[in-house]
């Protein structure tokens, strides 16, 4: 989709990290924007710099694991703006941070898979219907992580592989429809976001012990926090995304820093190992 300016974007957890600067980049492009949260005061934040930059912009309270939120989301966009050009599904949470993944609670699942996957799943049965509808040039955002190409070693990395998988069937089945809908699937690196603070969000009944915050669970994610402050700004991020919508590119991935690991775990795969780990010398070069 070459052409934003006058066109209209959708954009979930736009009250943070990527997704405000998402918001902020598709405005200095021209666009509408009706962003959807959780978080009703980051929420409220975003639309007031929107408005203030003088951008047409609505802002919903949202939880992107509710498909009638999305609906909702879509409905409010289409009513104030018109057809919906671009949709990112780009909400998520760290997620399920606090031992092995078989001490995962139905609840651990039920918010990490909700959040992260459910709300892709959603978006694309909302979103896609739609643009198919009105027939313009329109394109999909959703946002994947590195980890969805590198060997997952958490529930986060299960959600994201997930997500890059329905972003390739969307893609192809696009296609195959000759539909003018461009998909992108995001793969950001480490980016300067509150990501590892996600649990702020998890609401109190999807939790076990009526905390959000698992002790065993708050190091680490004290920790991360810090490792992301020194990562890419949103705002670059942003920048490049608008590159790829423009080009029509299916896979983003921020930077190259992670490359040794996406190979490592094809290599093993291709290798017919179970994992990087424990790859046997004779094979590790695929010969067998
Ligand atoms: N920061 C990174 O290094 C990184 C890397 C790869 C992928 N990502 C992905 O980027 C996306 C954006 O996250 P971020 O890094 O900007 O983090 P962030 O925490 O700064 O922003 C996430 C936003 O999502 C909102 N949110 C959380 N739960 C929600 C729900 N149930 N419904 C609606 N909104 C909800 C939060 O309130 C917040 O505004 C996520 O999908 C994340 O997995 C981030």
């Amino acid at each position: 989709m070459e052409e934003l300016a006058g066109k209209t974007a959708v954009v979930t957890g736009a009250g943070s990290g990527m997704g405000k600067a998402f918001a902020l980049r598709f405005a200095a492009e021209g666009m509408n924007v009706a962003i959807g949260d959780i978080q009703d005061d980051a929420l409220r934040a975003t639309v007031s710099e929107l408005e203030a930059g003088g951008t047409p912009a609505l802002g919903l309270h949202v939880d992107v694991s509710s498909p009638s939120d999305i609906e909702a989301l879509a409905d409010a966009a289409e009513k104030r703006f018109g057809p919906i050009h671009l949709a990112c599904n780009n909400a998520g949470v760290e997620g399920y941070l606090d031992g092995p993944i078989w001490e995962a609670t139905a609840k651990d699942w039920e918010w990490t898979v909700g959040v992260n996957f459910w709300s892709v799943v959603h978006g694309v049965r909302t979103f896609v219907p739609r643009m198919l509808a009105h027939g313009q040039p329109a394109h999909v955002v959703n946002t994947c992580s590195m980890t969805s190409v590198v060997q997952a070693t958490n529930m986060y990395g299960i959600t994201k592989h997930a997500v890059i998988a329905l972003s390739e069937v969307l893609w192809h089945d696009l296609r195959e429809a000759g539909a003018p809908i461009g998909v992108t699937a995001l793969c950001p690196g480490t980016i300067a976001t509150n990501l590892f603070h996600g649990s702020r969000n998890r609401p109190i009944e999807l939790t076990d012990d009526g905390g959000n915050i698992s002790d065993t669970g708050k190091e680490l994610r004290e920790h991360m926090h810090g490792v992301l402050a020194a990562g890419m700004p949103p705002s670059e991020v942003a920048g490049k995304l608008v590159a790829a919508i423009r080009g029509d590119g299916l896979y983003l991935l921020t930077d190259h820093e992670w490359d040794p690991q996406i190979i490592e775990r094809h290599e093993a795969i291709m290798a017919g190992a179970v994992g990087p780990a424990v790859v046997p010398e004779d094979t590790a070069g695929g010969a067998k």
